[in-house]
């Protein structure tokens, strides 16, 4: 069965092919960062309009690069929600109009779900159970995953994600945004040790985190070192190490103990962060400590694409968890929506 896949839910368009039998056949992505780097985050009502203007084409593209046509798609699959409700809007309009077009099914899929069952299209695939680290820009969750559709939240972040908390410091360093991958790549520049940040909720008993406050010290930190030095290169560098550092300690430690209280031994990063080298690095040094492994999905599906949506849903029919009736085709997208809910 051949499922195209749509994700439109903030400020990337995806589009995808995936077979259920044979997985990833094509993908094709574009990213709005250049348009709304200059407002310094997301504007919602621009990156609807692109999604407009970009989905068309990419579908072509996507397509095309899988030497397919629409009439070879069995079912189409889409981001219904979390995220921006204007640009869901757009890729559930354009995926339920496809597919009543071709007369298939439409599948509504969840952005997490879609993040967290993706280190499963490549190769060592994990098996359930596992607990799953999802750290996106607006996200920061342990999940325990027992099977396509059976997740238990362990704990989330209080205020800031993981992601958000990179972005935030990144802006404050003057790096731009979107921050992360930046602020990453001066870390590897900078001394870690330079600093001594915070580690919020490292010690606490449950496994939430809380990121807000680390924004806060860097300020506080830079403010101090800008009273004895003049502004230098090393220290913007060393400030990136540094915040790198406490955010990936936070979340190593919290899944580490994640897997201890689950009794589980597999850990899924997905989202975003799960690019970040260092946390990847370190995550697979920690875990082979204590016999656990880690699983990432390639670096160029940790952030929004539409393989992962079209992935989710193939799982979904493989483990007859869809609703392939011909529906009526009217749609709803869910801005806020609880993935242990689902
Ligand atoms: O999953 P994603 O593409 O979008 C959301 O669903 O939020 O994640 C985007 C987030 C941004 O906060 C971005 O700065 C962060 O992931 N990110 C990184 C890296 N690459 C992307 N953070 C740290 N290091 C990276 N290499
Ligand atoms: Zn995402």
């Amino acid at each position: 069965m051949i499922i195209l896949g749509f994700e439109s839910s903030c400020d990337e368009t995806g589009v995808a092919l995936v077979c259920t039998e044979r997985g990833l056949l094509s993908h094709a992505l574009h990213t709005q960062v250049a348009m709304h780097a200059s407002y310094g985050g997301v504007v919602p009502e621009l990156a609807s309009r692109d999604h407009v203007r970009r989905v068309v084409p990419l579908t072509r593209k996507a397509l095309g690069q899988a030497g397919l046509s629409l009439s070879d798609v069995d079912a189409v699959a889409y981001t219904a929600g979390p995220g921006l409700a204007g640009a869901l809007l757009v890729g559930a309009s354009v995926a339920q109009s496809v597919a009543w077009s071709l007369g298939v099914p439409a599948i509504a899929i969840h952005h997490l779900e879609g993040h967290l069952l993706s280190p499963r299209m490549a190769e060592p695939r994990p098996e359930f159970p596992f607990v799953a680290l999802l750290v996106s820009g607006g996200h920061t969750q342990l999940m325990r995953v027992d099977d396509v559709g059976q997740y238990t939240l362990l704990g989330e972040t209080l205020d800031d994600a993981a992601g958000e908390a990179f972005d935030k410091t990144a802006k404050l360093l003057g790096l731009g945004y979107p921050g992360g991958p930046a602020l990453a790549r001066l870390a590897e520049l900078g001394d870690s040790r330079a600093f001594d940040l915070p580690r919020p909720m490292l010690h606490s008993q449950t496994l939430d985190f809380s990121f807000s406050g680390l924004k806060t010290a860097v300020i506080t930190r830079l403010r101090d070192a800008l009273a004895h030095a003049r502004p230098s290169a090393t220290l913007v560098q060393d400030l990136a190490a540094a915040t790198q550092a406490a955010i990936v300690d936070v979340l190593i430690a919290k899944s580490v103990a994640a897997l201890k209280q689950t009794g589980l031994r597999r850990l899924v990063v997905a989202g975003g962060v799960g690019a970040n080298s260092r946390l990847r690095e370190q995550l697979v040094t920690r875990l082979r400590k204590v016999q656990g492994e880690a699983y990432f999905p390639p670096p160029e599906l940790c952030t929004d694409n539409g393989a992962m949506i079209a992935f989710a849903a193939a799982q979904r029919v493989s483990r007859g968890l869809a609703n392939l009736a011909p529906g009526t085709h009217g749609f709803n997208v869910y801005p806020r929506w609880d993935l242990a809910q689902i």
